[in-house]
């Protein structure tokens, strides 16, 4: 039988199939999927996931009015950009009640792999107790989707996963998982006190202190802050 909970380290393991009449949750702890989350729960009105640069300049150029351009390369908002992919700049006075178009160097390509997927929601420790109950809520199953970076595995994504796979644990009771979910649950129940020490010994983590991004990881390790699940609605994230 199909466990409850599954976990596919990268996107690139994901194959014809593998997703169908499931829900993707996609988890780039650092940081799209935390960056999604928070400027969903500051109250933007949609984000727009897309590839490329190029096509994100084109996108928000087309849409126009009221939208932002946001994301990052090489950690950085790419030139003309509005704002880059830190959540702290996704305040309320920046963001409420406006579109988003994003690109980023593996979480929004994660997303967009998804499509065979019956529902594709976004997580991260910040909502995955929401994550969670909701999964409980609608039944399941559900296969964790860990962005990785540049084709890598991301110990970072894999604790952030474990910690929605504990909270499923809690609130579900004897929900299965296969032994990819298991190792993330472990490794989260590990690191649940530190969460924000172990993302920065992970090599993304430590690319991004290096950059002065350092406090990102403290923002992106806190557990449970929100209850907003995106939910990918067309070709836009919503609040769920
Ligand atoms: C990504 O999508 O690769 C990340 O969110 C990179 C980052 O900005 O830390």
């Amino acid at each position: 039988m199909t466990p409850f909970v599954d976990l596919v380290h990268l996107p690139s393991e994901i194959t014809p199939g593998s997703l169908t009449g499931r829900v993707a949750v996609v988890v780039d702890v650092l940081r799209a999927s935390s960056t999604i989350i928070t400027a969903l729960d500051a109250g933007a009105s949609w984000i727009k996931p897309v590839a490329h640069v190029k096509e994100a300049r084109s996108e928000a150029e087309s849409l126009g009015g009221d939208v932002l351009l946001v994301g990052e390369r090489g950690g950085l908002p790419p030139a003309g950009f509005d704002m880059g992919n830190s959540p702290s700049e996704f305040s309320s006075d920046r963001v409420l009640g406006r579109g988003v178009v994003m690109t980023t160097t593996n979480g929004t390509g994660a997303l967009l792999r998804c499509h065979d997927a019956k529902t594709i929601w976004v997580g991260g420790a910040l909502n995955g107790s929401a994550v969670a109950a909701k999964a409980i809520s609608i039944g399941g199953p559900v296969t964790i989707v860990c962005a990785g970076a540049n084709s890598e595995f991301s110990a970072d994504d894999v604790a952030a996963a474990g910690a929605i796979i504990d909270s499923l644990r809690k609130a579900g009771g004897d929900v299965s998982l296969s032994d990819t979910a298991l190792a993330a649950m472990r490794l989260f129940l590990s690191h649940a006190d530190s969460l924000a020490d172990f993302f920065g010994e992970c090599s993304h983590g430590r690319r991004l202190k290096e950059i002065g991004l350092e406090m990102d990881l403290k923002i992106c390790a806190a557990l449970n802050t929100t209850g907003v699940v995106p939910i990918l609605s067309g070709d836009r994230l919503v609040s769920g």
